[in-house]
């Protein structure tokens, strides 16, 4: 078949990768190390050891180009991976571009989204080191159902504490974890000093993704057998969502393609990282492959953020690492795609951002909804809020393709489906979506609190 005959791109169970790819082995500027909160000084494996599993410490400042994925974690990704790489014929017709988009579909996984990617082999590495139970933040609770259901497959414990304003607006999500076995309680809550602390100065905070991953740290810190996970920015996590990427590499060899622009939308920055450093190495060799991730506009950390060490919880507890960042106090408005709404975003997204390997750009949330709507209509999937970011992102590349009469190859990250999302399309369909001002006052005096290095 010709390549333009082709709509689902399956890679053979036998060609799911064996490594994850490390994209910390080919950075032109190295990380800066992650500090002590208190210290100030670098991050040695005893700051991370009472947080952390022991090889996830180890992956985290690994320079390895790449990692092997153990036999047991690669056993449990062939339950959804490879996952498909699909033509968007349909969008493409409506569009009348002549661009070619593709998009690869990560909703297909158990849990509908990438996030099990990274929960199954850091529940994994918890797992070989005796740990009981493990705690983490969850936005949109994508993560948390991964995470829980991580937990479940290796007989461990989930304690999920979810951002109010998500845990209220997506109550199935809570179902979700609590059929996988995961105890799930709205953040900011009464059982950790952080949440009591934010209860009482404002009882009716939405919460943010920062406050959730204090109180899950403070959990951790707290109990004897417990660790924390944590569902994005961090380097291991950017480098287990690799997977992504190395899959759709092979994917368009199969159709002869290779890809203009690749795109992904940024929360943390894991999805984004998982599709796009495999290219990485590619760009640096000269290949005029563009990155791009997509950020809202209300919680822009890419776009308007500083990149400076800052916190990646509100209390105090993470290691400061350096990143944009809209300051760890920064409480984004309560927008509907509630992964995105985290106020800094990876270091190794930030850092190649920094450098200009990466582009960033930054969406008001209609705009995004009737991308969503578009590609509901034409390629039948409801995405994510989250991945409509990116969808809205490939169509106006494949519209600007069209003006300048550019054929281009567009792929993006569909990172998850949006099934138990329908309440917030439910406010789009009627009208009541709201497209937020960044709150610049906001910005100017959270970013006031960032930590003096
Ligand atoms: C479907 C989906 N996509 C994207 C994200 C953003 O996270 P990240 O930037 O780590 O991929 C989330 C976070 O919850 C999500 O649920």
């Amino acid at each position: 078949m010709s390549r333009d005959e082709l709509t689902k791109i399956i890679l053979p169970e036998d060609k799911l990768p064996k490594f994850w790819y490390n994209v910390q082995a080919d950075m032109p500027t190295p990380l800066a190390p992650g500090l002590n909160p208190v210290t100030k000084q670098p991050l040695g494996p005893a700051d991370l050891a009472p947080i952390f599993a022991n090889e996830l410490i180890a992956q985290e400042v690994s320079t390895e180009r790449y990692i092997e994925i153990p036999k047991e974690v690669h056993e449990e990704y062939k339950k959804w991976r490879p996952s498909p790489l699909f033509r968007a014929h349909g969008l493409e017709k409506a569009l009348d571009t002549p661009c070619r988009i593709y998009y690869k579909y990560e909703g297909v996984s158990p849990v509908g989204s990438h996030k099990l990617n990274s929960a199954i082999p850091q529940v994994f590495f918890n797992k070989i080191q005796g740990i009981k139970r493990i705690s983490t933040e969850t936005g949109a609770g994508q993560w948390g159902t991964a995470l829980s259901l991580a937990c479940k497959m290796y007989d461990i414990e989930a304690m999920v504490y979810m951002v109010r304003v998500s845990y209220n607006q997506k109550p199935y999500r809570r179902i979700f974890m609590e059929m996988y076995g995961a105890t799930c309680v709205p953040s900011p809550s009464p059982l950790t000093e952080s949440g009591r602390k934010a209860l009482a100065e404002n009882p009716d905070t939405p919460g943010t993704l920062g406050l959730a991953i204090s109180e899950a740290v403070e959990d951790a810190i707290g109990r004897e057998d417990t660790k924390y996970s944590l569902g994005s920015v961090l380097n291991h996590v950017c480098m287990h969502q690799s997977i992504i990427g190395q899959e759709v590499k092979l994917q368009m060899e199969m159709v002869d393609d290779y890809p203009d622009v690749v795109i992904g939308c940024c929360g943390g920055g894991s999805n984004f990282a998982g599709i796009a450093f495999p290219f990485i190495p590619d760009k640096l060799k000269g290949k005029k492959v563009r990155l791009l991730g997509v950020e809202p506009a209300a919680c822009p950390s890419l776009t308007r953020g500083v990149f400076a060490y800052d916190l990646g919880d509100v209390a105090g507890f993470t290691p400061l690492l350096k990143m944009y960042t809209l300051g760890h106090n920064f409480v984004p408005p309560g927008i509907h795609a509630g992964g995105l709404r985290y106020h800094g975003e990876s270091p190794l997204v930030s850092q190649l951002y920094h450098d200009g390997l990466i582009e960033a750009r930054a969406l008001m949330q209609n705009d995004c909804f009737s991308a969503a709507q578009l590609f509901a209509q034409t390629e039948g999937i409801i995405p994510a809020p989250e991945s409509s970011h990116a969808i809205r992102a490939a169509i106006d590349e494949a519209i600007q393709g069209k003006e300048e009469g550019v054929a281009r190859s567009i792929v993006f990250n569909l990172s998850g489906h949006g099934h138990l999302d329908l309440a917030a399309y439910d406010n789009y369909l009627s009208g009541k979506t709201e497209d937020i001002e960044f709150p610049e006052e906001a910005l100017k005096e959270s970013l006031k609190t960032l930590p003096q290095v």
